[in-house]
């Protein structure tokens, strides 16, 4: 305790001295002439800078002494450093205790020199003097004002409406949008400064005083464009330069309308039936737009997409197949915002498909197709759509290329194809084909349908042949379209009579007819003659069917015996009408007087020898022919033997004299004349029997043959027998 109080009269003296060194008046011009202003914050630490090793004075330092106050009145002391006589090492320091206590140190050894005051309080505040006296220079005073500062307690943010704002990211808003945020600063002394930055940039720095413990600071932004999305706005808070500030940030969300629509390839020609992906691009978007895709005005199922957040740019994409019905329309790429619905943005693709050539083929309107009529001439038109266009037309019948003929009945015009004077074998289809860059493409087929009259079908059987009393069918056919067919049939007659068959006779049906008809008398066998008519007309080309009696060989002809001897006969027949024919000759020779068969002689030729027969006696020969139809009517040819005197006689006469000779030429010429003129009366009779037979027609009947026959051989024997036979003898 003494030497305590010796140290402090100690430092009275001493200060005594040292001021007492100094006029009060240069002390106060120093002292005003450096005047520095510190700011420290409460509680922590003040460093108060006195520099004492300013460099003109290379002096030694004797003491320091602090004072606080007002230079115009008196200063106290509150501290000291005494090196009297001492290094500074050594110095004695001294505190004030009621006001610094132990919170204050000097710290001579920094540079500058400071007086440190820990624990700060409000109190500490106010001028500080620090006096430096040196051992042979005047003193020197600095002067220090020292302000304490009380932090801010805490920042508050508020909105328009004066709510608390305790998000960190605000919004989102909408381009063009403005609002107001406030920032509070409650309580710090000196009034804190409130401002608000942007990144690392001021942009408002006005804070207002709001009440007695608030400061405030409004941040109008206005007009919110894509460049405000995402930034971060601070609120700072300082009434201490030297203390960090508070703060607290804000971050703005954005919605961003999307700001156009783009489709990639729309220059590019697609090819019907080929597959592509299409890409649109929807830039400027937040969040992601609603990509949808419309093809005129049907929308379209959407493609695969794909995002990107940092450009705002979404792609999607469509997988289209194009067809031919296609072309020309518009592909429509949308992309609507997901809030704002409203805000849509597109980009439109006229396409240009290239296809095959689609053909119609189509009858020209002139012509009723339902009634083509055969020698009519048919004009077709090809129809084609294609793209690109096309460069060649085609023509086909049944797949066949048709072409251009003008002499003929095929006149082709790039799309028209004439068929003159069209004939019902041209019912086959007709086609056209377009070629194009694409390919070919082929019409639907027209089949032609042509009417016609009705017309007798080739082929069919036109001769019958049937037996009296025989009911025979007789079947007529007839082409034509339409098919409906009204038949007529006519008999002619060989007297030249026409008759027209009652329609009960007749069965028909479609294009072909039916009729039954037994001949009732040999005269019954007529021409038969049918036609039709249908809508088209009538036939101009008939049926004509021959009804014919069965078809039995003739009677040989032109038979004579060509050699007789004694005991022979040679016969032969020169038969035209049945030459060639497939069956039998016969001969049956009978004897005359008896009418006893003698010989039956077969040959495949009308050629017959016969031998061993009785001299000199009188043969009826009868000739016919015999085919699996049946046999032929006969020819009858009377005959006979030589008698042996004959022979021999003709033998001894021939050698004697001239005379004898000429006379018995003379003889035998009038026997033979005589022998002609009878067998022409015979011939000449034989034919007339074989007509009668056949005017009785009852050539299959061999029962009436026979009772013929006999009448013959009765009358033969009346005539014939004595001439034939006896007279020529002698
Ligand atoms: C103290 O004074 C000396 C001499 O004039 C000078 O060099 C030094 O920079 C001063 N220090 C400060 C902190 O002002
Ligand atoms: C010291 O600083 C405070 C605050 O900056 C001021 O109000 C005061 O007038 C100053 N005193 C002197 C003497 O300059
Ligand atoms: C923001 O503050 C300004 C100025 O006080 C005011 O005119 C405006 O209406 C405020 N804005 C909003 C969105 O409240
Ligand atoms: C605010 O900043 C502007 C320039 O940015 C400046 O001119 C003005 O003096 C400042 N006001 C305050 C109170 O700091
Ligand atoms: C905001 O936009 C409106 C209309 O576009 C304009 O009149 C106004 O001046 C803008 N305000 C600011 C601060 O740019
Ligand atoms: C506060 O603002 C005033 C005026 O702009 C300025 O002089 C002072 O240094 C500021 N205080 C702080 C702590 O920034
Ligand atoms: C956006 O980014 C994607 C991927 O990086 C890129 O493919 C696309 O071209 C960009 N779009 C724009 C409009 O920049
Ligand atoms: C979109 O709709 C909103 C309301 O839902 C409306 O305010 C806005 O004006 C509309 N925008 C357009 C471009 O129609
Ligand atoms: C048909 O041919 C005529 C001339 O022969 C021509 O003028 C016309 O353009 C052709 N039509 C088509 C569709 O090719
Ligand atoms: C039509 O064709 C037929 C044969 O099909 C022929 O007889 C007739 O003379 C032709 N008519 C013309 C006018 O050429
Ligand atoms: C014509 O076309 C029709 C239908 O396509 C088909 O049934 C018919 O067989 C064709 N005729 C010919 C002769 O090709
Ligand atoms: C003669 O022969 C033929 C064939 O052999 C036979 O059909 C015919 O009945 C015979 N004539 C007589 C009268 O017997």
């Amino acid at each position: 305790m003494w030497s305590f109080t010796v140290f402090i009269l100690i430092n009275i003296v001493c200060l005594c001295n040292l001021i007492g060194n100094v006029r009060a008046e240069d002390f106060r011009a120093e002292v005003e002439h450096s005047t520095v202003s510190l700011q420290f914050e409460k509680g922590g630490v003040a460093n108060i800078p006195c520099n004492i090793s300013l460099l003109p004075l290379r002096d030694q330092v004797q003491a320091v002494i602090w004072y606080k106050g007002n230079a115009q009145h008196n200063p106290i002391p509150l501290y000291t450093f005494d090196v009297r006589d001492k290094a500074l090492e050594d110095g004695e320091h001294w505190s004030d205790n009621k006001i610094l206590g132990t919170r204050a140190s000097f710290r001579y050894q920094d540079e500058p020199a400071k007086l440190v005051i820990s624990n700060l309080k409000e109190t500490d505040a106010g001028i500080y003097y620090c006096r430096i006296d040196f051992k042979s220079n005047p003193t020197l005073n600095f002067q220090v004002n020292v302000t304490v500062s009380v932090p801010p307690d805490k920042i508050i943010l508020v909105d328009d409406t004066g709510e608390y704002v305790d998000k960190y990211v605000l919004g989102p808003y909408s381009e063009g949008d403005s609002f107001n945020i406030t920032c509070i600063a409650l309580g710090g002394r000196p009034k804190p400064n409130v401002t608000w930055w942007k990144e690392n940039v001021i942009v408002d720095n006005v804070s207002e005083i709001a009440t007695r413990k608030r400061v405030k600071n409004t941040l109008h932004l206005y007009n919110l464009t894509r460049e405000n999305a995402h930034t971060t706005y601070t609120c700072q808070v300082s009434n201490n330069r030297n203390a960090p500030p508070l703060t607290s940030s804000i971050t703005i969300d954005m919605y961003f309308q999307p700001l156009r629509a783009k489709l990639w390839g729309k220059q590019h020609i697609l090819s019907a039936g080929n597959t592509y992906e299409i890409s649109c691009e929807i830039i400027g978007s937040r969040p992601r737009p609603i990509i949808s895709w419309w093809l005129d005005n049907i929308q379209l199922n959407s493609g695969k997409e794909l995002s990107n957040s940092v450009n705002y740019t979404s792609t999607s994409f469509l997988t289209f197949k194009p067809s031919m019905d296609q072309h020309k329309k518009i592909i429509t790429c949308k992309g609507t915002h997901p809030i704002f619905l409203n805000s849509t943005v597109e980009d439109t693709w006229k396409l240009n498909i290239y296809y095959k050539p689609f053909n119609v083929l189509t009858f020209d309107q002139a012509i009723d197709k339902n009634n083509v009529r055969e020698g009519m001439d048919v004009m077709l038109h090809c129809n084609v759509k294609a793209n690109p266009m096309i460069y060649t037309i085609n023509w086909q019948y049944n797949g066949e290329t048709i072409y251009n003929n003008l002499l003929a009945d095929t006149i082709i015009n790039n799309q028209t194809l004439l068929i003159k004077n069209i004939s019902r074998v041209k019912h086959g289809n007709f086609t056209c084909t377009g070629t194009n860059l694409e390919g070919i493409g082929e019409s639907n087929p027209i089949q032609l349908d042509i009417k016609y009259a009705p017309q007798c079908r080739p082929g069919q059987t036109k001769i019958y042949r049937t037996a009296l009393h025989n009911r025979v069918e007789i079947r007529c056919e007839l082409e034509a379209n339409p098919k409906d067919v009204e038949f007529t049939w006519r008999f002619k007659y060989n007297d030249g009579n026409v008759v027209n068959l009652p329609e009960n006779f007749i069965t028909s049906e479609s294009t072909s007819s039916t009729i039954y008809y037994s001949p009732s008398s040999e005269d019954d066998f007529p021409t038969l003659i049918c036609s039709g008519k249908n809508r088209i007309g009538e036939t101009e080309d008939m049926c004509i069917f021959h009804l014919l009696p069965l078809d039995l060989p003739e009677a040989p002809s032109n038979c004579k015996v060509t050699k007789q001897t004694e005991s022979s006969l040679h016969v032969e027949c020169i038969d035209e009408f049945n030459r060639g024919i497939r069956g039998e000759f016969i001969m049956e020779v009978y004897d005359a007087q008896t009418g006893k068969l003698v010989r039956n002689v077969t040959s495949k030729d009308p050629t017959f020898v016969v031998g061993e027969l009785e001299s000199g006696i009188g043969f009826d020969v009868d000739l016919y022919v015999l085919t699996k139809d049946g046999k032929s009517l006969v020819t009858h040819l009377p005959t006979f033997t030589l008698t042996n005197d004959y022979f021999n006689a003709n033998l001894a006469l021939l050698p004697s004299t001239t005379t004898l000779l000429g006379m018995l030429v003379g003889i035998v010429g009038v026997l033979i004349l005589l022998a002609v003129i009878i067998v022409v009366t015979i011939r000449s009779r034989a034919p007339k029997s074989q007509n009668t037979s056949e005017d009785n027609g009852f050539r299959d009947s061999s029962g009436r043959y026979m009772s013929m026959r006999s009448n013959k051989l009765s009358s033969k024997t009346n005539s014939n027998d004595s001439c034939d036979s006896f007279d020529t003898e002698t």
